[in-house]
């Protein structure tokens, strides 16, 4: 077996992973890790969840797919969850985070067409990250996820995150529709806006008449320590998307939308085969049951918490950290400079991290880790962290 019958898109990958259980996954050679990523924000309640088992195998024996042009509980129970709990009124289910927020770029266009608006204007952000589709990438601010993909879509305009008075200059611009932002930048290095960021996008949304977009697909479900982190910062977007944690790892993404924006799709305007099949919508389901009933956005926020405490604790005084911080189970460890080399230092350790945006190594580890597999994250991690900065003082080694 080898990688050589696959397009190379994700660079050269050592491990090759056959196994995972709560926080642990077991490589092939049968060594252990302790998965501080769960699948770049997936599994939040942990790999092989023996009741997301029960209720995979379940649905399995009785209904997969069944396509969108039958009604399926599963389905329908899952877009009843999602709406009560973010304050929505309708959902739009497709596979992954890319295209739910494709339905939430159709939905800012036809938006537009209401208004009488030809070629709207979506405001986004510097260091946003919105998926790899086409409209999706066109709102994503990175040049390295861009490059070589020209003409991407135009309509979408970029303006520093964290900053109201940048959206602000757009307020008489009649083109524009709506602001579509991550409430915690995920890719972007977690970036976390100041307290009261989002709730002046929201009301510069309402005054303008713009459509507040809110990407969740990394910060929904649990993760930032509310189901989703609109929540935690006291405002109700007009569409939220989210995928990763929703599933736990089967593929599905969400597009729910109140108000005008939840009527704006009708029969025929959007639609996938396979989007919201009864599989992946049961899992939902049960992950979403599991969030809500186990209270895991409440213990995202303890255990984040405490993590980043920790982590700076133990990491203070190293020159090379600029600065440890989190948001629930969100956590970046920011370095002065390019750190990727510490993923496979972490992996030689019995760790699996990410390091995004460069320099920062990021954690995103399952919603229910104990407190023991928390302080062997901490007393794992740090250790590497630190021989890697001594490593790069003493010889300028550590650029990935
Ligand atoms: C905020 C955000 N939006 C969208 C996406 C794209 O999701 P997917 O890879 O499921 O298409 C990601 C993926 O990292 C993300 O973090």
């Amino acid at each position: 077996m080898s990688g050589a019958f696959l397009m190379d898109t994700y660079g050269e990958r050592e491990l090759r992973l056959v196994r995972g259980a709560g926080c642990r996954v077991w490589d092939a050679a049968g060594r252990r890790y302790l998965d501080a990523l769960m699948g770049i924000a997936v599994c939040g309640v942990g790999h092989a969840h023996p009741a997301i088992t029960a209720v995979l195998a379940a649905q399995a024996g009785q209904l997969v797919h069944a396509s969108n042009l039958y009604r399926t509980a599963p389905q329908e129970a899952l877009a009843e969850k999602l709406c009560a709990v973010a304050g929505m009124e309708r959902a739009f289910f497709g596979n992954s985070g890319a295209e739910a927020n494709e339905a939430a770029i159709k939905l800012s266009r036809l938006y537009a067409r209401e208004r009488g608006i030809e070629r709207p204007v979506v405001l986004v952000a510097e260091g946003g990250f919105h998926g790899r589709t086409l409209a999706a990438l066109s709102a994503t601010s990175s040049a390295r996820a861009r490059a070589g993909f020209a003409p991407l879509f135009d309509g979408f305009v970029r303006v520093p995150f964290d900053d109201l008075a940048a959206l602000e200059r757009y307020g008489d611009d009649p083109a524009v529709v709506a602001v579509m932002l991550e409430p915690v930048q995920g890719e972007g290095g977690i970036r976390i806006p100041a307290a009261g960021y989002l709730r002046g996008v929201r009301a510069l949304c309402d005054r303008c008449g713009w459509l507040l977009i809110l990407d969740e697909v990394q910060t929904g479900n649990g993760r930032t320590g509310t189901h989703f982190a609109q929540a935690g910062a006291g405002v109700c977007a007009d569409i939220l998307t989210t995928a990763k944690g929703l599933g736990n790892g089967v593929p599905i993404g969400a597009c729910l939308a109140r108000g005008v924006a939840a009527g704006l799709f009708g029969p025929g305007s959007h639609g996938s085969t396979y989007g919201g099949n009864p599989l992946v919508c049961a899992v939902a389901g049960k992950v979403f049951d599991l969030i809500e009933s186990e209270g895991l956005a409440a213990r995202a926020a303890e255990l984040g918490e405490w993590l980043r405490v920790r982590l700076a604790a133990e990491l203070a005084g190293c020159e090379a950290v600029r600065e440890v911080r989190g948001c629930g189970l969100m956590l970046a460890i920011e370095m002065r400079r390019d750190c990727g080399e510490l993923v496979r230092r972490a992996a030689a350790a019995g760790l699996l991290i990410n390091v995004t945006a460069g320099c920062c190594v990021r954690l995103l580890p399952a919603l229910n880790m104990s407190a023991a597999e928390a302080e062997e994250l901490v007393g794992t991690l740090c250790p590497v962290i630190l021989h890697w900065a001594a490593d790069v003082a003493e010889n300028g080694e550590g650029d990935s």
